[in-house]
């Protein structure tokens, strides 16, 4: 398969460490608090025969896509071998017959796929090296009007990432072989990362998930964090994954909203708006009689900026429109 070399890092990252494991919380509770009532609303609209997911990782959202949508044929692409092979092995246990797996590079169109009504793209775009290219074909392959989900990685609240990269870069983290950069960077996150918890901060963790998803999930949530066995968010090979992803990734570019928009309008899409990360509009970030946002009138632009600014997002999920065909 054609690809750059910084691409070539990507793939040899997750064939070494396939993301996303079963048991994160985001495959759990992400696609069906977030993307499915926008599913729903849509297939009132016309209807959703096909869906793409760019990008689909080990088909952990893949599958519940396939569960959700049942009269759908979903098409699920990723540059990754070792992902597709767990993806395929997770559809088949799950018995779905309306999912179809295809290796295949974002940035390189590929005709055979066809066209779409319904794009799904999470945590994809910002790991490719021209995340333009990959939008552009994102719009080739959906259908006029057609919508698309993208979560892009939120720069203002990832701040801590950077610092956490630039310690690693003085310790010499670049120079070091995977299994030597891995352990190098287990042993730094507490000291500038993660501050390993304190009570008071597990339970407003706990109470931070409640606030988010009410009390439905929380047993297993809970589960997760407490843990040790394979799997939990405490296991060691939950640990590896996640670093590699979140720390060490050899590729990814934190968005500002006012980037992602700009990137969108670029490709032939616009937003629609928000769905995941942050409030989707000024009432509900400030509240309706806040005296320094009542009764003015915000472009949509400067509505999210001021939102995005007050919330500190870590990712942001956008529902974008296709609005003019990309050649
Ligand atoms: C963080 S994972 C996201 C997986 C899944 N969407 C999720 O959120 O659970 C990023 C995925 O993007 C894939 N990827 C990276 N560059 C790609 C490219 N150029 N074309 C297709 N897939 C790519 C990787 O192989 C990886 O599986």
């Amino acid at each position: 398969m054609k690809m750059d070399e910084r691409t070539e890092r990507v793939v040899e990252m997750y064939s070494k460490y396939p993301f996303p494991l079963a048991a994160s919380k985001h495959v759990e509770t992400f696609f069906h608090k977030y993307v499915v009532p926008a599913l729903r609303q849509l297939q009132k609209e016309g209807g959703i025969r096909r869906v793409l997911e760019a990008g689909c990782g080990t088909g952990h959202m893949t599958t519940q896509m396939a569960e959700c949508l049942p009269d759908a044929e979903i098409t699920a692409v990723d540059i990754t071998e070792g992902s597709l092979e767990l993806a395929k092995k997770l559809a088949d246990e799950r018995g779905l017959k309306n999912l179809t797996f295809k290796r295949s590079n974002l940035m390189e169109f590929d005709s055979s796929l066809g066209k779409f009504d319904f794009i799904y793209s999470q945590g994809v775009i910002h790991h490719l090296s021209e995340p333009s290219a990959g939008m552009h074909n994102l719009n080739r392959y959906l259908k006029a009007g057609g919508y698309a989900f993208i979560w892009l990685y939120a720069l203002l609240g990832r701040t801590r990432v950077l610092e956490m990269r630039e310690a690693l870069k003085i310790l010499g983290v670049d120079r070091l072989a995977w299994e030597k950069k891995m352990e190098m960077a287990l042993a730094a996150r507490p000291l500038f990362l993660s501050k390993p918890l304190t009570l008071p901060r597990k339970l407003i963790k706990v109470l931070e998930y409640v606030d988010e998803n009410g009390f439905k999930g929380l047993v297993p949530y809970l589960y997760g964090y407490l843990r040790k066995a394979p799997g939990g968010v405490n296991s060691t090979v939950y640990r590896e994954v996640h670093t590699a992803d979140y720390i060490l990734h050899p590729q990814d570019k934190y968005y500002r909203v006012g980037e992602a928009m700009d990137l969108f309008e670029k490709s032939g899409f616009e937003l629609v708006s928000i769905l995941q990360g942050m409030s989707n509009s000024i009432e509900e970030a400030f509240g309706t009689d806040n005296k320094l946002m009542a009764g003015r009138k915000f472009s949509q632009r400067e509505a999210y900026t001021l939102i995005e600014l007050h919330e500190q997002p870590e990712g942001i999920g956008y529902f974008v429109r296709k609005t003019r065909e990309q050649a």
